[in-house]
């Protein structure tokens, strides 16, 4: 599938969604201020994406700020507002110029009106490109989520189903994730995608984000690849 060079046989994921966390600790441990460790993890991010669909992954999710990251100090969080200010456009349209559709995911509402103003040109620019795509997780929080939809359901007056509730969600439209790698040494989801991850493979990687390489990503698509994905079924159900 793709130009994946990496792996010979076994399953190629079509969509990576990555935790991207330790960006603090990283800079601490240098005694650097966390604002840099923010920026490399930023630039990190960027040279990931350009690995990956490279290989041939369609879909990349990125996990750039919770609704719960908006209660860290007002410092920290004006210092990412200003790296996605000064720095977003150019970075990311790096790479979606070589076609690649943008989408935020989350509650952008609650960013500033300049922010959200640069998301939504980012993601009039790039919907003419279908194949492959950029979700940027922001103000993102699964179980605010959750709540958004089911309040869209019942504004519509209609039951859901597995299918129709996906699509109330802000992933619209977006498969599932095949793979989700977490840095940063902590094993737990944080919020992250609870419906959109029943049956995503996990990845938990102990370095924190700036120093997570291109490598360290091939090595978490080669284990991939050697799991078993049974869905609920017996191994002898999928050799059918
Ligand atoms: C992840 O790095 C990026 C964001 C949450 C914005 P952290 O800022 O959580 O870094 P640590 O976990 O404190 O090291
Ligand atoms: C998860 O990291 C959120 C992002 C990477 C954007 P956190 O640093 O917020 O997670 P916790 O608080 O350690 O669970
Ligand atoms: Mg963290």
């Amino acid at each position: 599938m793709g130009k994946n060079t990496i792996i010979e046989g076994g399953r190629f994921p079509k969509h990576i969604a990555i935790i991207m966390d330790g960006n603090g600790r990283w800079a601490k441990r240098r005694l650097l201020p966390r604002s840099v460790g923010h920026k490399h993890g930023m630039e990190r991010m960027i040279g990931l994406m350009e690995r990956a669909f490279e290989l041939g992954v369609e879909y990349i999710t990125v996990y750039a700020l919770s609704t719960e990251n908006l209660k860290r100090p007002k410092e920290e969080i004006d210092g990412l507002f200003n790296l996605m200010r000064n720095h977003f456009r150019e970075y990311i349209g790096r790479v979606c110029a070589k076609g690649v559709r943008l989408r935020a995911i989350g509650d952008t509402s609650l960013l500033p009106e300049d922010l959200q103003q640069i998301l939504k040109d980012s993601e009039a620019e790039t919907a003419k490109y279908e194949g492959k795509g950029i979700n940027v997780a922001v103000c993102y929080g699964a179980r605010d989520e959750i709540v958004h939809a089911v309040n869209r359901a019942i504004e519509k007056g209609e039951k859901v189903t597995e299918e129709s509730f996906a699509n109330l969600l802000y992933t619209e439209g977006i498969p599932d994730p095949d793979l989700i790698i977490r840095t940063g040494k902590e094993v737990r989801l944080s919020n992250f995608l609870l419906y959109q991850a029943a049956y995503s493979e996990l990845y938990f990687s102990k370095k924190m984000f700036p120093e997570f390489s291109d490598r360290d990503l091939d090595k978490a698509i080669k284990e991939f690849s050697k799991r078993t994905r049974r869905f609920g079924k017996t191994d002898d159900q999928l050799k059918k």
